[in-house]
């Protein structure tokens, strides 16, 4: 049976990037919400060699990972999935970026938990903004309910998101949140999973210069002063990470799980070394 790799947000940005990075031997399956956007990834990656199918998904909607979720496992083994799918600050309003962020990536993760076996991997795109997250809203037992209780998941951080004054504030909030639940979130499933032999480990990447990286640089001034923290004093480049992220999830790597990889070009130590 042919090896699959399912990558969420393969449209564009980091995904399509991670895809063009996967061996040719492995089908791929892209999703995202937009079919075009599909499509047109789908013709690159043909070109390049790979063998493509696409479906189109809402990550934030269970029923439709779950098709995902078939859809791949009728093309052969789940070897590898890539969940890059997420929107940003400038996207969207707390509550959509709440569930396609965080109650998405418990949908993709507890779902092909069921579809995959021993060697497979999950990669969880979270971000560096993970860690800017206030301690004191992070809070591991409301993380917790998640799995069994995602009414309330959702309305606790909600509530957080309602914290910052304004509403680009409100949803870089509920962003922070979900995605320092994604960190912990993929942590919580490596111990678990790895009864099954799968691994899962989170990247969280700087400000990389897709549609999403340069639209929240263009609005916000901590982007940019972030960009300024770097080593190399830019945004990081979509086909560094999808280089990065592919290699993350080579079969080869595999002692790399439980954890998160920062991404993020020195920006979080340039805090330290600034002059
Ligand atoms: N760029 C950055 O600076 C940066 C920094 C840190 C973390 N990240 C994270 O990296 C990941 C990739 O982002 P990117 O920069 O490559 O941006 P991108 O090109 O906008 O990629 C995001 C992808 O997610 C898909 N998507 C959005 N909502 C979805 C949903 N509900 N269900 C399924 N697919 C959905 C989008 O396609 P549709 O709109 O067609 O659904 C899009 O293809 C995201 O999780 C993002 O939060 C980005």
């Amino acid at each position: 049976m042919a090896n699959v790799c399912v990558i969420t947000g393969g449209g564009s940005g980091m995904g399509l990037e991670t895809a063009r990075n996967i061996a040719k031997d492995v089908i791929l399956v892209i999703t995202g919400r937009t079919l075009a956007k599909l499509e047109h990834a789908k013709t690159v990656l043909e070109e390049e060699g790979h063998e493509v199918h696409l479906i189109t998904c809402d990550v934030s909607s269970r029923r439709d990972v779950h098709e995902l979720c078939l859809l791949a496992a009728s093309l052969g083994t789940i070897k590898t999935v890539i969940h890059a799918a997420g929107l940003s600050p400038t996207m969207a309003e707390p509550e959509q970026i709440i569930r396609v962020n965080a109650i998405g990536t418990k949908n993709v993760n507890m779902e092909f938990y069921k579809y995959m076996d021993q060697g497979g991997v999950i990669v969880d795109i979270a971000s560096s903004s993970a860690y800017e997250a206030p301690g004191i809203l992070v809070k591991h037992q409301i993380y917790e309910m998640a799995e069994y209780d995602e009414d309330n998941f959702l309305k606790h951080l909600k509530r957080e998101a309602q914290l910052p004054p304004d509403d680009y504030n409100k949803s870089g909030m509920a962003y922070t949140m979900s995605k320092n639940f994604v960190v912990w979130y993929a942590q919580k499933c490596a111990h678990e999973y790895a009864a099954k032999g799968i691994r899962v480990v989170s990247v969280s990447p700087g400000l990389i210069e897709t549609d999403m990286g340069t639209a929240e640089v263009e609005k916000a001034d901590f982007a940019r002063k972030m960009v300024e923290m770097t080593c190399a004093k830019r945004m990081g480049r979509p086909e560094e990470l999808g280089y990065a992220i592919a290699t993350i999830a080579d079969e080869r790597n595999g002692y790399l799980c439980g954890i998160d990889v920062l991404i993020d070009g020195g920006a979080s130590t340039g805090k330290k070394f600034k002059k």
